[in-house]
């Protein structure tokens, strides 16, 4: 895994316009997902369109240690056998989700109810991210834990040997919470409840349904109420992976600030709970247009264009779209650099948590290459430079996060002079093809 070997430093400096289509890899989310369902199915679940990165292919390694058969044919087409709800072995060694909070979140939910004893690691980034909002639910359930000081990893988890459903209000905004706490209540007799306040994304609703457990969705006064059956039978699928929004943010946002850029982005899903950088580049005034519009395997799918967009300008992002994009702030702090005025981003006190402290790791960043931030400790704003106006000039540290590593050399592929990166691996974890697809659409990247 690069994640964990030698750094791969990676510039990206100013190039010729990005021009060409731009077809991204499968859903993060939905691929991990997709793994997981098809292992607690009886029967034998196709996908097609997997995302191959590190961190899915760590939650293939997890699934056949606790007994379904997982199999790539090629192409992205892939094979599970399940086991059935409940139906999780015990591992015979440590499951080592490597850089992934969803793979490790996910699956923590999906043993806790199951009558096994699984330890848990990650690698230094994922190590070092907070697992108490999982295992704090799971506990209701009668899981227990015992894990490093702070509820880091590793840590073990004794699956409860007779589980009971729960009534649970996630106290962040957060899809894996609430996922890991459905699936842990896949293997509970009864009803298990879920509120969310804020909506996040909904792919495990959708996909649980989807294998045939009784799941309903209500919005009432208290939040989203989700309120799963126990103890079906999943059946097996034949699931479609749509492509990344969240990957399809790094070639649309480099188009939009390298000059001259025309790139179209074909079949990305556009679900609700996803798409909120792509309304907030279109506040700003970016030239992105939705080609092509319809449904596919209940989601809505479109052709993204972006073209070269001289004249964005800074906005605010309130808090109730954080959860929609929650991935995308640091992409969109780039464009925001490139914009005139200043791009204000409130209510984001989660991206403090995720592979690094982005917040810190962009602000840090963006300061070192000529763009102004202010941090607050769930806010941060960025003055835009202008198109073209940024800087550049400095190495950026990347804290084994795919997602500064790419926010970074989309900047320098925008910048006066070139960015670099110290460390380009962990892209491998989401975007295996990230340097070959935007180096096919025009730009410069230099190992
Ligand atoms: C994900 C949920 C989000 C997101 C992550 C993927 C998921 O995390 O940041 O990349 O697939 O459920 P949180 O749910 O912790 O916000």
């Amino acid at each position: 895994m690069s994640t964990h070997g030698d750094p791969v430093p990676l510039t990206a400096r100013a190039s010729g316009p990005l021009t060409g289509e731009a077809h991204v890899p499968g859903d993060k989310s939905i691929s991990h997902r997709s793994l997981i369902l098809g292992a607690l199915a009886i029967g034998e679940t196709r996908i097609s369109g997997l995302l191959e990165g590190q961190d899915v292919l760590d939650t293939a390694r997890a699934m056949r240690a606790f007994g379904a058969v997982v199999e790539d044919l090629g192409g992205g087409e892939w094979r599970v056998q399940g086991v059935g709800t409940g139906g999780f072995a015990e591992p015979d060694g440590v499951i080592d989700c490597g850089n992934s909070g969803t793979g490790v979140r996910l699956i923590m939910g999906a043993m806790a109810t199951c009558p096994i004893t699984v330890t848990f690691t990650g690698d230094a980034s994922l190590n070092a991210r907070p697992m108490a909002r999982v295992t704090d639910p799971l506990a209701l359930f009668g899981a227990q834990t015992v894990g490093r000081s702070g509820g880091r990893l590793p840590m073990t988890i004794v699956g409860a040997r007779e589980p009971v459903p729960v009534h649970y209000v996630v106290p962040v905004p957060s899809a894996q919470v609430k996922s890991a706490v459905l699936l842990a209540g896949l293997n509970a007799p009864g009803k298990t409840v879920v509120i969310e306040k804020e909506a996040t994304r909904d792919h495990t609703e959708r996909m649980l349904a989807g294998f045939g457990a009784e799941i309903t969705v209500e919005q009432t006064n208290e939040g989203r109420v989700i309120t799963l059956t126990g103890q079906p039978e999943l059946k097996p699928q034949v699931i479609a992976v749509p492509r990344d929004p969240s990957s399809a943010a790094f070639p649309v946002c480099a188009a939009l600030i390298v000059p001259g850029s025309d790139v179209l982005v074909p079949n990305i899903g556009l679900n609700p709970t996803r798409a909120g950088l792509f309304t907030t580049l279109r506040e700003m005034g970016a030239d992105l247009t939705y080609e092509n519009p319809r449904e596919e395997g209940g989601e809505p799918v479109a052709d993204l264009r972006a073209r070269y967009s001289p004249n964005m300008k800074g906005v605010v992002v309130p808090p109730d779209r954080a959860a929609s994009m929650i991935d995308e702030y640091p992409i969109l702090s780039v464009v925001a650099a490139n914009a005139t005025g200043v791009t204000e981003m409130r209510g984001v006190r989660e991206l403090r948590v995720k592979e690094s402290d982005r917040i810190e790791a962009m602000a840090t960043g963006l300061l070192a290459n000529g763009v102004n931030v202010v941090t607050g400790e769930d806010w941060w704003s960025v003055e835009g430079c202008g198109a073209g106006g940024v800087e550049g000039g400095a190495t950026v540290e990347t804290h084994l996060d795919h997602r500064i590593a790419m926010s970074f050399l989309c900047l320098g592929m925008a910048s006066k002079d070139a960015v670099q990166v110290d460390d380009s691996g962990p892209i491998l974890t989401s975007f295996p093809i990230f340097e070959s697809l935007m180096t096919e659409l025009g730009a410069v990247l230099e190992r």
